[in-house]
């Protein structure tokens, strides 16, 4: 049995580590003369036929990133394994591969003795963890609500309420909360959070993690106001190759992990937002106060009763209101032809936070805005919601 594994093309270090090992240390290692790393960290174990071993070395010339990556997953789903990364053990990179999980940085051109150092605290430190770490906690059987915000007009503040629904659940079920963008190609999540993610939703629906939904927590950002995010791709190109099956999973998964999830979508009825749609226990609608979004709200609202997909959860939200304007809530929803749950005024303190990055239910803001907001998210209070099920949909007035 090998309780070392190396991954490298790097004859010279191969031989230097098997050296290594021959100076005293006990059991075998197998090399993988290679610098492609698996996608799915079982497929390693499966090569390997045999237990887990103790210590895997990701050797010169293995790309830092994936490397970085198959060490995050790893450190989840086998947290025993001691992982060393040979690289400069520069300060900066230090930090990125502590948060990844590695336990040590190898030089590249470390001789016998050192690499011997190294491979024996990996495997002490294997020992102690195999010894304390407890089997794994069995999964919720209770789904989370799962809350989406659609709308067919663009621009009509739905990322705006997505983050302040999260800030203001995470308030009353603090690091029970995830919002997820599926705006995939023009999400402003990480934006409207002030976050630099860096994992997203292209991880998310990897194989490592729809198998594994400790994998993929792994993969979230965690927000100053005790919640998770899921952001959107880096690119518009990496959202292309997203599917809805994936993200049917991915939401699948979510929902079994945490108690809200919040879901960000693109406007309009794109296939993404449709398959997320179908896996919402509660569809948050935002129209504006203006023609063109008030009866896209009511075409849009047509074709989902045709196609039958229409969740029984509604809640249909006025945004940036304002009596000025020409039109009446009266207008509104018979234009809709549903009652309008909730008014959210059009706020300087709303349109400030979006360019902080700060949601205004994340601070103690005095603005008509909030209350608003906070009706909203009381609407998600299970509280609430067994005392209101005859008047969930309420008309208000502007
Ligand atoms: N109640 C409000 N008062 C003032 N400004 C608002 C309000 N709601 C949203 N906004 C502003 O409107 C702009 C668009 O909001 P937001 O990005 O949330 O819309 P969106 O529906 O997510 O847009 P997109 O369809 O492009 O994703 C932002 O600058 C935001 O600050
Ligand atoms: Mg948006």
């Amino acid at each position: 049995m090998s309780r070392f594994v190396l991954i490298t093309p790097d004859v010279g270090f191969d031989g230097r580590l098997r050296q290594a090992v021959a100076g005293g240390l006990q059991g075998g290692v197998q090399t993988f003369f290679t610098s492609l790393l698996p996608a799915d960290p079982n497929e390693l174990f499966t090569h390997l036929n045999q237990e887990q071993p103790e210590v895997l070395v990701l050797g010169p010339e293995v790309p830092v990133d994936e490397a970085l990556r198959l060490a995050t997953v790893l450190n989840v789903s086998y947290p025993e394994l001691s992982v060393i990364l040979a690289a400069e053990p520069d300060p900066g990179f230090l930090l990125q591969a502590m948060r990844a999980g590695i336990r040590d940085i190898v030089p590249p051109d470390s001789d016998a003795a050192q690499i011997r150092v190294l491979l024996e605290r990996a495997s002490q430190s294997f020992a102690t963890r195999h010894r304390t770490l407890s089997p794994p906690q069995a999964t919720e059987s209770n789904k989370g609500l799962v809350i989406g915000v659609f709308s067919p007009k663009g621009g009509v503040g739905k990322t705006t309420i997505a983050t302040n629904i999260a800030v203001g659940l995470g308030k009353v079920a603090p690091m029970s909360v995830v919002i997820v963008d599926l705006d995939l190609q023009f999400g402003d999540v990480a934006s409207g959070l002030y976050l630099d993610p860096e994992h997203t939703v292209t991880d998310a629906v990897s194989p490592a993690a729809s198998q594994d939904s400790l994998v993929l927590k792994a993969f979230l950002t965690v927000h100053p106001g005790s919640i998770y995010a899921l952001c959107a791709p880096p690119t518009p190109i990496d959202a292309d190759e997203i599917t809805p099956e994936q993200i049917s999973r991915l939401l699948e998964q979510l929902s079994e992990q945490f108690q809200y999830v919040v879901v960000d979508t693109a406007p309009g009825l794109p296939e993404i937002g449709l398959a997320a749609m179908e896996k919402c226990t509660d569809v948050v609608w935002v129209s504006g106060m203006d023609i063109p979004s008030v009866r896209g709200l009511r075409s849009g609202l047509d074709v989902l009763r045709q196609l039958n997909i229409l969740p029984e959860t509604r809640h249909v939200v006025l945004n940036m209101a304002d009596a000025k304007n020409g039109l009446t809530v009266q207008d509104l929803e018979s234009t809709i032809g549903a009652p309008v749950d909730v008014s959210i005024p059009r706020s300087r303190a709303v349109a400030l936070s979006t360019n902080r990055g700060i949601p205004v239910l994340q601070e103690p803001v005095k603005d008509p805005a909030t209350k608003g907001l906070n009706q909203l998210v009381e609407r998600f209070n299970p509280a609430w919601r067994a005392k209101s099920q005859r008047k969930l949909h309420r008309r208000v007035v502007v």
